[in-house]
């Protein structure tokens, strides 16, 4: 390696030493810098409150919207190492996870005038969240049906069967199941019930790749059952909004894919508001709304992933009544319209209209990870290519580029070119 290179790395690691050092030092302080915070803010700050519970998932882009809104946020989260605290006015950290702190949150809430318990995007938060809020009497509705759905993929498909909406062919794997007999045809995805975040999960053609995938998943979700679902292949969709007073409302459906390494999912790129003829566009929007029905969908937000097949049919494969992800940062500069604000709104009590007609640009956010050799030839490639708009990297070792353009024929021809360089065209 020349000297020139070596120097280099060898400055950038320790740029990150010196970078994990300071966050270490900032999340042994937090809980005192946290207090002093909270202290200083309740002595200055004004705002209706509201009360946020944050766990392991995304936050920040509720967070900040709650602040351009003007409300004073109340944050109670897990730990002090997300260093959120920042970006709330006050802070408590308590396992928001454990349900015999439903009280202690509902009192908290009461005592700090908070009439409603917020969160963005954790699943495992669902039964707190509709917990505090029925303590507070909040006007809002967390179905048994939805929790549940959202929380295990199984019981979303018997949902789903109880309403007559078509889902696909699945059932549970019981321990020591045989394998030549499992009842779901091949090829078939092997997941994990409770999944988020696709870790681990397979598509397999034959009883030995079920067999790995099955020990796959296991692995990544010890804690889980493992579902077998058929494999639907066609293109996979995002649809995203809010149920305001039991009506769906859709703010955005995103084309997502995350299949660069099949049998391996991982998310590879999405593209917002992508050209859709009214034909698909129907099929999507109507699955979207017979599966949030069918799993009694009342308040909140929701997450419906949607996939079509070779025949066009469509089939709700993952649902969730919170927002996915931090997909909801990039809808107001994407369709003109403010999911975030709507879902505080309509939480709070108030009357919401109707989405305004949704603007649409284009955004695709492409991502690589620290595995592929390729990244390295990605990272080059984009650095001065006009559409790119923002570059993110993640703790996980993932990069995220995000382009905008007018032509989706141009990011569609982007992504070909970057699957390339990655050696996956
Ligand atoms: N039945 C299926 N057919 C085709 N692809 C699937 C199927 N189920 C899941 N997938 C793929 O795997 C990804 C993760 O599965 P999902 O059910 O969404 O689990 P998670 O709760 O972990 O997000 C999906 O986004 C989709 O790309
Ligand atoms: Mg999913």
């Amino acid at each position: 390696m020349p000297t020139e290179s070596r120097e280099m790395i060898s400055g950038v690691r320790s740029g990150l030493r010196l970078r994990d050092f300071a966050r270490s030092v900032a999340i042994f302080l937090a809980p005192g810098l946290a207090g002093i915070w909270s202290v200083w803010n309740r002595l200055t700050k004004k705002g209706g409150p509201v009360l946020v519970l944050y766990g392991r998932s995304y936050g920040r882009e509720l967070l900040r919207r709650l602040r351009e809104m003007n409300h004073y946020v109340i944050l109670v989260e897990q730990d002090a190492k997300r260093l959120n605290w920042r970006f709330a006015h006050e802070t408590f950290f308590l396992d928001v996870f454990d349900l015999s702190n439903t009280q202690r949150i509902a009192d908290l809430a009461r005592r700090k005038r908070a009439t409603v318990a917020l969160s963005q995007s954790d699943d495992k938060l669902l039964p707190q969240m509709a917990a505090v809020n029925e303590m507070l009497g909040a006007g809002v509705q967390f179905s048994a049906t939805a929790i549940g759905a959202s929380m295990s993929k199984a019981a979303m498909h018997a949902a789903l069967d109880q309403a007559g909406v078509r889902s696909t062919p699945n059932a549970i794997l019981p321990p020591g199941f045989d394998l030549e007999t499992q009842p779901v045809a091949y090829p078939l995805i092997v997941k994990a019930d409770m999944g988020q975040g696709a870790h681990g999960y397979r598509i397999c053609e034959t009883p030995e790749e079920l067999r790995s995938g099955i020990a796959s998943v296991g692995q990544s979700f010890p804690e889980s059952d493992v579902i077998v679902e058929q494999y639907i292949s066609g293109r996979q969709f995002d649809v995203e909004g809010i149920i305001h007073r039991g009506e769906v409302r859709i703010y955005i459906v995103i084309e997502e894919n995350f299949f660069r390494y099949p049998p391996r999912f991982m998310r590879c790129w999405y593209l917002f508001n992508p050209g859709l003829d009214d034909e698909t566009e129907m099929t999507l929007r109507k699955a979207a709304v017979e599966a949030l029905n069918a799993c009694e969908f009342r308040s909140g937000a929701f997450h419906v992933e949607v996939r079509l097949d070779a025949d066009g049919q469509a089939y709700a494969i993952d649902i969730s009544n919170r927002m996915g992800a931090d997909f909801p940062g990039s809808v107001p500069g994407t369709t003109g319209r403010d999911m975030i604000g709507d879902y505080v709104n309509s939480m709070l009590g108030r009357e919401v209209a109707p989405p305004p007609p949704a603007g649409r640009r284009l955004e695709l956010r492409y991502y690589t990870h620290a595995f592929e050799p390729g990244a390295q030839n990605v990272r080059r490639e984009v650095s001065d290519n006009p559409l790119l708009i923002r570059a993110d990297r993640g703790p996980d070792g993932t990069e995220m580029f995000v382009f905008s353009s007018e032509s989706e024929a141009d990011l569609r021809a982007l992504i070909g070119k970057l699957d390339e360089f990655l050696g996956n065209a």
